[in-house]
């Protein structure tokens, strides 16, 4: 029996994050949450004094990144990163270093080790397209730039930092369009995959909605 995997793919800020680990709650599943690897490996290119563009240097970070995953904390190096990498400057440098071929090789396995009974739910760009082309269910969450604009704007101000809602929307749109645009695993719905547009969903109807695909798929032989 090969492990069941859902992935939720899509734009940045478009709430796969927050869908996917409910749902991986919800399932008793694995949560892999891969934007975080890309974002642990522009913290240590930052801290190390890396440029975000040594492609050589990273891949081999990647390889060996010392860093851990425990019940919602991240750590690299021993520290607690969890909100550090989450931080937009970190978030703009993992959508520099995720263009570099030889980094995403680096880290595919490290992704397809998070595949454990009884299940995975994972979220990223290529989650469906290279990391686990055979998930049982894949899914493209999408959101209008306005939308997501919105929701990451309110996001920072409820932690109380600054924000300015027409520069988050045009770094939204610039990080798009360089994940879509590099030549590796670019940012694209996969052919087999169930279209999730959440622009005027609550993450609650989106849940509910990808826990019925789920359903019908898993009920099924294979
Ligand atoms: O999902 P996120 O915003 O945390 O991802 C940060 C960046 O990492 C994103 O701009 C592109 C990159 N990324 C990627 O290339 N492939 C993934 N599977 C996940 C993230």
């Amino acid at each position: 029996m090969t492990i069941p995997v859902i992935t939720l793919d899509g734009p940045s800020a478009s709430g796969k994050g927050t869908v996917a680990a409910r749902i991986a709650a919800r399932l008793g599943f694995h949560y892999l949450d891969s934007g975080a690897l890309y974002r642990l490996m522009a913290l240590y290119a930052t801290r190390h004094g890396i440029g975000f563009d040594q492609e050589a240097r990273l891949a081999m970070a990647a390889v060996r990144l010392p860093a851990t995953f425990a019940e919602g904390v991240v750590q690299l190096e021993g520290e607690d990163v969890s909100e550090a990498i989450r931080a937009e400057a970190i978030g703009i440098g993992a959508s520099k270093v995720a263009v570099l071929p030889a980094l995403r090789a680096a880290l595919l396995q490290r992704q397809r080790d998070f595949r454990l009974a009884p299940g995975l739910v994972t979220d990223g760009r290529d989650m469906g397209s290279v990391v686990f082309p055979d998930a049982r269910l894949k899914v493209f969450l999408t959101a209008s730039a306005a939308e997501r604009a919105r929701r990451r704007h309110k996001q920072l101000i409820d932690k109380g930092e600054a924000a300015n809602i027409e520069q988050i929307q045009q770094d939204i749109e610039e990080r798009d369009a360089r994940d879509a645009a590099r030549a590796v695993a670019p940012l694209k719905a996969e052919a087999d995959a169930h279209l999730l547009d959440t622009t005027s969903l609550s993450i609650d109807q989106a849940v509910e909605q990808v826990l019925a695909w789920y359903a019908a798929v898993a009920s099924q032989p294979g």
